[in-house]
C-alpha cells in the first residue's frame, strides 16, 4: 500500500527522480559528536562551560564524550560510505584550532580536520564545512562574546586559518550555523550557551553575527576567490490556518517580524520594518555593516524542521490532528515546499541547500537489534518529496543533508532526543543502522524516492 504523503495526490506519481548531480548528504556538528573536549590542546568552548554547569542540560548530560567521533571518525566515514553519501556536512570547533580563540594555532586541532577531510575525499564524499556551529571559545566570551566587535574580526582570522589549511579540498564553506538560535536561545532565552537573558544584547548579537559572517566571507575569499561561501539559516514557514483575512494577516506579520531577521539584511541589505518594530528598534549599525552583510552569497543553507500556524486569534499552539515529533515540533512537510517557494518569490536567491532536516522520535531497539523507525523514515520521505516538488516549481535546490548522521548531543535536551539515521549506544559507542538509514541509502543509490 502506498504510504501517506501529506498534501499529495499519490495516485498520480510514484517516482520522484532527482537531478544527477544532486548533493545527497548528512550533517553533524562538532560539539554534538566529537567529544574529546579537552584533548590534544583544545580550548574550552561556551558549550563545555554551559554543559558543565549544573541544571543547564537535561539529565546533566555533557558533550565531553558525545559520539567519540574525534577517535572514531574512520568508522564513521565507513558508515557514510555504506549510506552512499555524496557529501558530509560537519563543523569545525573554533577552540580546537585556536585554544584562546585568537593567536596561537593548535596544530593538532588542524591536523584532526585535515585527516578527516583527506579521508572523506578518498571515500569520494564531498566535505561541506561549517565554520561555526555554536561552540564559541569561552575565553572570548569572557571578553564580551558576540557583543565585542573585536571578536568578529577574530572569527574572520580563524576562518582564514582554516581556509588556508583545507581550502584546497573543500569548495563549499558555510560561515555560521543558525545565527538566530545563538542570538535568541543563547542571549535572550538563555536555554543555550552562553545562557544570557538580555533581549537588547540578543538583538545586537544577531546583527553582529551577520557582520561576522560578512567578515569571514571576505577572509575565505581572500584566501581563494573561487571558493563557494554561504550561511545556514533556520527558517520555519508561517502558515495561515484558514482563509480568514485576519489569519492571513497574522501569519504574514509573524513572518515579516521574525523570519526576515537574517534573510532581509543578507539578501536585501536592510532590515524589514516589521522586524525593526518587533525587536524595538534597530541594533547599533556601524558604517559599512550592511554592505558587508549583503555581499554576494554563493549559496544559502536552509535548516527546516517545522512551521508556525496562525489563525485569526494568533499563534496556534497545538494543531488539531497533527503529528508531533519527540521534541514537540509539528510534522508538516508541505510547509517546506511553501517555504522554498516563498523564499524564491520574495528574494533573489542563490542556489539553496537543505543543510538540515530530520526528526527526533523515541526509538525502540527490537530483540534482534534492529530499529524500525518508521515515523522518521516517513518524515524524511515526505520532506524529500516536497523538496523535489519545490524544485519542479522552480526553486534551485542543489542538495539535501539529513539531520543527523548519528544520534548525538542534542544541546539542552542532552542525549534523550535522537535525530540519527544511525543509532548510537552511548554506553558502548556501538553504531547501528536504523531502518531510516537503510532507506536513505536506497534513495541515494536510486537518486529517487519511489512510493
Ligand atoms: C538545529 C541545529 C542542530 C540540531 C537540530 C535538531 O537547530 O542546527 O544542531 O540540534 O536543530
Amino acid at each position: 500500500m502506498a504510504p501517506n504523503v501529506q498534501g499529495l495526490d499519490i495516485g498520480t506519481m510514484t517516482k520522484y527522480t532527482f537531478p544527477h548531480n544532486f548533493l545527497w548528504g548528512a550533517a553533524t556538528a562538532s560539539y554534538q559528536i566529537e567529544g574529546a573536549w579537552n584533548e590534544d590542546g583544545k580550548g574550552e568552548s561556551v558549550w563545555d562551560r554551559f554543559s558543565h554547569t549544573p541544571g543547564k542540560i537535561a539529565n546533566a548530560d555533557t558533550g565531553d564524550v558525545a559520539c567519540d567521533h574525534y577517535h572514531r571518525w574512520r568508522e564513521d566515514i565507513a558508515l557514510m560510505r555504506q549510506l552512499g553519501l555524496k557529501a558530509y556536512r560537519f563543523s569545525v570547533s573554533w577552540p580546537r584550532i585556536l585554544p584562546a580563540g585568537v593567536g596561537r594555532v593548535n596544530e593538532a586541532g588542524l591536523d584532526f580536520y585535515d585527516r578527516l577531510v583527506d579521508a572523506l575525499c578518498a571515500a569520494n564524499i564531498e566535505p561541506f564545512i561549517t565554520l561555526h556551529h555554536w561552540d564559541f571559545p569561552q575565553i572570548l566570551y569572557e571578553q564580551g562574546g558576540w557583543t565585542n566587535r573585536d571578536n568578529l574580526h577574530h572569527f574572520a582570522d580563524y576562518a582564514a586559518i582554516v581556509t588556508k589549511r583545507l581550502g584546497d579540498r573543500i569548495s563549499r564553506w558555510a560561515t555560521i550555523n543558525e545565527p538566530g538560535v545563538i542570538a535568541w536561545d543563547g542571549y535572550i532565552g538563555g536555554e543555550h550557551a552562553p545562557g544570557e537573558q538580555d533581549p537588547l544584547k540578543g538583538r545586537q548579537v544577531a546583527h553582529n553575527l551577520m557582520v561576522a559572517h560578512g567578515l569571514a566571507a571576505q577572509a575565505i575569499r581572500g584566501v581563494d576567490s573561487n571558493l563557494q561561501v554561504g550561511i545556514v539559516l533556520n527558517q520555519w514557514m508561517a502558515d495561515a490556518a484558514d482563509d480568514q483575512p485576519q489569519s492571513i494577516k497574522n501569519a504574514g506579520q509573524a513572518w515579516d517580524s521574525s523570519e526576515t531577521t537574517f534573510l532581509h539584511p543578507i539578501l536585501k541589505g536592510y532590515y524589514h520594518p516589521a522586524q525593526v518594530e518587533w525587536t524595538g528598534g534597530l541594533p547599533e549599525i556601524q558604517p559599512g555593516d550592511m554592505a558587508l552583510i549583503s555581499q554576494k552569497m554563493d549559496f544559502l543553507g536552509i535548516n527546516f524542521y517545522s512551521r508556525n500556524l496562525y489563525n485569526a486569534k494568533g499563534h496556534v499552539d497545538e494543531v488539531p490532528g497533527a503529528e508531533y515529533t519527540a521534541i514537540g515540533w509539528e510534522v508538516c512537510a508541505p510547509a517546506l515546499r511553501r517555504l522554498l517557494n516563498k523564499l524564491n518569490r520574495d528574494y533573489s536567491l542563490p542556489p539553496v541547500y537543505i543543510t538540515e532536516n530530520g526528526a527526533a522520535f523515541q526509538d525502540v531497539v527490537a530483540a534482534d537489534g534492529s530499529i524500525h523507525d518508521s515515523r522518521r523514515l516517513d518524515y524524511l520521505r515526505q520532506h524529500f518529496i516536497q523538496t523535489r516538488l519545490a524544485m519542479q516549481d522552480g526553486v534551485d535546490v542543489r542538495g539535501y543533508f539529513v539531520w543527523s548522521l548519528l544520534d548525538n548531543f542534542e544541546w539542552a535536551e542532552g542525549y534523550n532526543k535522537r535525530f540519527g539515521i544511525i543509532r548510537v549506544d552511548f554506553d558502548t559507542q556501538q553504531r547501528i543502522f536504523k531502518d531510516s538509514g537503510a532507506w536513505v541509502a536506497g534513495v541515494i543509490r536510486d537518486n529517487a524516492v519511489t512510493i
